[in-house]
């Protein structure tokens, strides 16, 4: 499943862009339906529409009417769809995808073929589920339209109902088997375990020709060809999840779109940037996972995203690579202190830099725009303190020192998720540096923390509430004092052996 987008108000300019967006696409399905299906009686089309045109006709209608009621579909149940062009190209691309695979399976092999669960999973993991269920119902009457009035593929109309009672089944079923799946491979097991109710609707809908005794491919018996055509629909459920895994990472790329699947990818400790931070800076590599469990705590407490807010805390201080050695958090205690022989403004350039070099590595590795968001506002427009005292002390007098040459150039938090970050990231380095882990120190600590970034305004430009920075301040003490409590000192043992045995006493 895609990772909730956020949402604005939808006004007039939305609805006509959302037609026109719509109307285009509608076009060119409509141009790859009759591509398909004309390629070959293009050299006597006239002839051929003479005959056929009233049933090309009726076909062109119906596809019409099932994508005017797609339109009102996603307008009464997901806008956030139609607002994007890029979202609805995404949909109709599965559509028309799915289409040109089944017409050709189709004629080829066998209708038992198709990929029929292709739309179904294709849509559960780029958008969420309830599409998915609608979408699986638009691609099984468009393929059943395109066979009953077009001539499809399929010559008994025994096939046309059956082929349309797998398509509905089977991608149903491969929806709800979907929720349980954790990587992207699981779904080779979705593809395999659909397998069973199409094979069970080819059996019971073949068994019709033990009683004629016409078997339905010519030239085998009757038993022959419904084993035929039993291997066909397991060749359609292994062909769904053959091609869902081969066309899904293109999708997510052309479309930048965040499935849980590619989410948890971007979260392992493997993920090439996670990596180099485990690498090149592991005191900001801690810090960052302490941050993402602590975020999630946060996400959760105000009904956010908790995924999401996880993915982007791990990535919030990527940009610490350029200089790592210039973090606290890498430095080793007693250690020669860089920042020693640099001006306070050169310290506080190299420090605040890690906001915007963040925004940029991030965008460089084709990481969702939203961790990169996170990265350049998780300082918003906050002061570095102790470099900017530094330079106090080091001034004869603070008349020509401005403040904003010490801060981050921000933008402020934009989204509730940015907040939790930026109050995770000060509540964490807060708490550690005070060694605040007694849940009456933590409270303090976290509150002050909260409390100086509200009176910098710094949640002036994102819709987060005093309940939910209530709630948050909670989760944070709650998760940290939980995870670092303070543990019971047990006296030191003296171990001896003796010929009896071994006898422990006090140290
Ligand atoms: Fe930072
Ligand atoms: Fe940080």
């Amino acid at each position: 499943m895609a990772v909730k987008q956020l949402s604005g108000q939808w006004n007039r300019k939305d609805t006509v862009k959302s037609i026109l967006f719509f109307l285009l696409h509608t076009i060119i399905l409509i141009v790859v339906l009759a591509a398909v299906l004309l390629a070959d009686e293009l050299s006597h089309i006239r002839e051929y529409m003479k005959e056929n045109g009233a049933d090309y006709l009726y076909a062109l209608f119906a596809v019409i009417m099932l994508l005017l009621i797609m339109y009102f579909y996603f307008l009464f149940e997901d806008k956030e769809i139609l607002r994007k062009f890029k979202d609805v190209t995404m949909i109709f691309a599965v559509l028309d995808l799915y289409f040109v695979a089944s017409y050709y399976i189709g004629d080829l092999l066998s209708v038992y073929a198709r990929p029929v669960a292709f739309v179904g999973l294709m849509v559960f993991s780029l958008s969420n589920r309830k599409n998915a269920i609608f979408m699986n119902i638009v691609s099984a009457l468009l393929v059943f339209i395109i066979d009953t009035f077009s001539g499809g593929v399929t010559t008994s109309t025994n096939e046309y109902y059956s082929s349309l009672i797998i398509a509905f089944s089977a991608g149903m079923i491969a929806i709800f088997l979907c929720s349980q799946a954790k990587t992207r491979f699981s779904i080779v097991g979705i593809g395999i375990l659909i397998v069973f109710p199409i094979d069970l609707i080819v059996f019971l809908l073949e068994l019709s020709t033990l009683f004629s005794g016409e078997p339905s491919i010519a030239g085998l018996t009757v038993w022959q060809s419904i084993w035929v055509n039993m291997g066909f629909g397991l060749f359609g459920g292994v062909m769904s999840a053959i091609l869902f895994l081969t066309v899904l990472p293109l999708f997510e790329f052309i479309f930048n779109r965040l499935t849980v699947f590619r989410l948890r990818e971007m979260t392992s400790s493997d993920a090439k940037l996670l990596k180099r931070l485990k690498e090149e800076a592991p005191g900001t590599y801690n810090h960052s996972v302490m941050v993402a469990q602590l975020s999630e705590a946060c996400a959760l407490a105000i009904g956010e995203n908790a995924d999401y807010a996880r993915a982007a805390a791990l990535y919030h201080d990527v940009g610490k690579l350029a200089h790592p050695e210039h973090f606290t958090e890498n430095q080793v205690k007693g250690d020669y202190n860089l920042h020693d022989e640099l001006s306070p403004e050169l310290s506080a350039d190299i420090i605040r830099s890690h906001a915007q070099g963040g925004y940029a590595l991030i965008q460089r590795n084709h990481l969702p725009q939203f961790f990169a968001d996170v990265a350049v506002q998780h300082h918003g427009t906050l002061p570095i303190r102790y470099f900017y005292a530094k330079a106090l002390k080091l001034s004869d007098s603070d008349s020509d020192l401005n403040i904003e040459d010490f801060s981050y150039l921000g933008p402020k938090p934009q989204t509730k998720v940015a907040a939790i970050i930026m109050i995770a990231d000060a509540a964490e380095a807060a708490v550690r540096a005070q060694n605040a882990y007694q849940p009456e120190q933590a409270e303090r600590a976290i509150r002050s923390v909260i409390e100086e970034r509200m009176d910098l305004e710094q949640f002036s430009e994102c819709d987060i509430t005093m309940v939910d920075l209530t709630k948050i301040r909670h989760a944070l003490v709650h998760t940290l004092t939980g995870v670092k409590h303070k543990r019971v000192e047990y006296p030191p043992i003296r171990y001896k052996r003796t010929e009896s045995g071994t006898k422990g006493e006090n140290e």
